[in-house]
């Protein structure tokens, strides 16, 4: 009975592990960060590594699991979905492009790293795809392209070498295609930005206002 016990609180750690994971998706995105953050508190307080006492004298019941299904349920809904954080990395991965132009080039190291990072949430967020072709594993094209493609964007801006970035960024570009066509959306066809999307950040890197 113990062991039972022990084995459904580290279930509904584990359960809460995983809702802090999403949560940490940045839920506010969507407005629900307060509401999420109730929750959450909600389920921190009675849940956390910090609460054996609670949890040896009142053992979970079946209940109990079934609400925090739900609510885990409800808090999936407000994960951003996968083509959301793609939309981000469009972002990021534009802007590169122009702080490169402008040889601004912390400026390109840093949307750079957002063009990685949110790539990973994206994969996080639905690391598998159903195709004809069978299951896809976007986490192994993903690595495959972060550390081949976007580790030389990322050579090219410590050199600081724009040739060198302007090749890189277009392979990279045809990275990101292989697997918008692994994933049967061959409609989503990347190509180089004509203009930024960042409109209040100064690409210049010789700009003195503000100071
Ligand atoms: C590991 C696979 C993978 C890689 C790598 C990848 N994408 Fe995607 N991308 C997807 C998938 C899958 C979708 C469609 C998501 C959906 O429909 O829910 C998508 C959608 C998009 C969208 C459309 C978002 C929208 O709703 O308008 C953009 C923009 C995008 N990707 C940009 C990029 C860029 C730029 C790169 C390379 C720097 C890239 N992607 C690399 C898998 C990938």
């Amino acid at each position: 009975m113990v062991e039972e016990n022990e084995s459904r609180v580290l279930r509904r750690r584990r359960l809460v592990r995983v809702v802090t994971r999403r949560l940490s998706f940045r839920a506010t995105l969507f407005g629900a960060g307060t509401l999420a953050g109730i929750v959450l508190g909600w389920m921190l307080a009675n849940y956390s590594e910090g609460i054996p006492v609670r949890a040896a004298t009142s053992p979970a019941t079946g209940e109990d699991i079934a609400t925090l299904r739900t609510e885990l349920e409800q808090l999936k809904t407000l994960v951003p979905d996968q083509a959301h954080a793609m939309q981000d990395v469009g972002y990021h991965f534009g802007n590169l492009w122009f702080a490169a132009q402008h040889q601004n080039w912390p400026l390109a190291d840093f949307y750079l790293a957002e063009t990685r990072s949110h790539l990973k949430w994206g994969v996080r967020i639905r690391p598998v795809r159903q195709t004809k072709a069978g299951d896809i594993d976007l986490n192994g094209i993903l690595e495959a392209v972060d550390n081949s493609l976007l580790s030389a964007v990322k050579e090219a801006i410590d050199k600081k070498d724009l040739e060198q970035f302007t090749q890189a960024y277009r392979q990279t570009l045809e990275g990101c295609y292989a697997c918008h066509k692994a994933s049967e959306k061959p409609f989503l066809r990347p190509q180089v930005p004509k203009t930024p999307t960042v409109h209040i950040m100064n690409l210049d890197p010789a700009a003195e206002w503000p100071q």
